[in-house]
């Protein structure tokens, strides 16, 4: 089954192609030749993946996906959450991103974050919303050298290494991407 994934970051298409098996083709947006820049522009995670899946369905009228995720901190009142992308400023610099999060809690004890991912699934017209959760803590320095964006800084509950540190086949396994795609595929067997 063709699939669009309304996103060109390698990383996670990378990744969801693993997770999805061979019984899924994804297509990204340079795949079926989309080169505009989609709106993401709502004040929550359920509305951004909303507004891109939408987005593509409107123009291209095929069945899509869309994602959006963020870091949510308890003692930063769930910041960076939709603005984890450009929390830093606009030219969405991870190492920025990071060190203005370590900044922030220098002084506080309460390491506490998740990262929510959010998937709005359009099929035959229908929407459904899948949401994958992980919980972790926010460590005092960068660590490791893979993944992206808040990885070197985020510790999952029950583990020592932070997601930098962590192989990608593991990191998908308990990640919130890969979470939210289980929810996915499994709703895709289903029908
Ligand atoms: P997006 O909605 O997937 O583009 O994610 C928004 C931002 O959240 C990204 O630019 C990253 O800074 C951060 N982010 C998303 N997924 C991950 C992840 O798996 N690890 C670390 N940071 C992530």
């Amino acid at each position: 089954m063709k699939l669009i994934f309304a996103t060109n970051n390698s990383h996670k298409l990378t990744e969801l192609q693993a997770l999805l098996g061979s019984s899924y083709e994804l297509l990204s947006l340079n795949d079926i030749g989309c080169h505009e820049e989609i709106p993401e522009d709502q004040p929550t995670l359920e509305g951004n993946s909303r507004q891109k899946a939408f987005y593509i369905f409107d123009r291209y009228g095929l069945t899509c996906f869309a994602d959006d995720t963020g870091l949510e901190i308890d003692a930063l009142n769930g910041n960076p959450g939709v603005f984890s992308a450009r929390y830093a400023g606009k030219d969405k610099d991870s190492n920025a991103n990071m060190d203005k999060v370590l900044n922030q809690l220098e002084k506080i004890n309460n390491r506490k974050a998740r990262f929510r991912t959010v998937i709005t699934l359009i099929i035959d017209g229908e929407e459904k919303l899948f949401e994958g959760i992980v919980e972790g803590k926010i460590i005092r320095e960068k660590r490791g050298k893979g993944g992206f964006g808040y990885d070197p800084i985020f510790v999952p509950d029950g583990f020592d290494h932070t997601f930098a540190e962590m192989q990608p086949d593991d990191k998908n396994k308990i990640s919130h991407r890969g979470r939210a795609v289980e929810k996915l595929v499994h709703y895709l067997k289903s029908l």
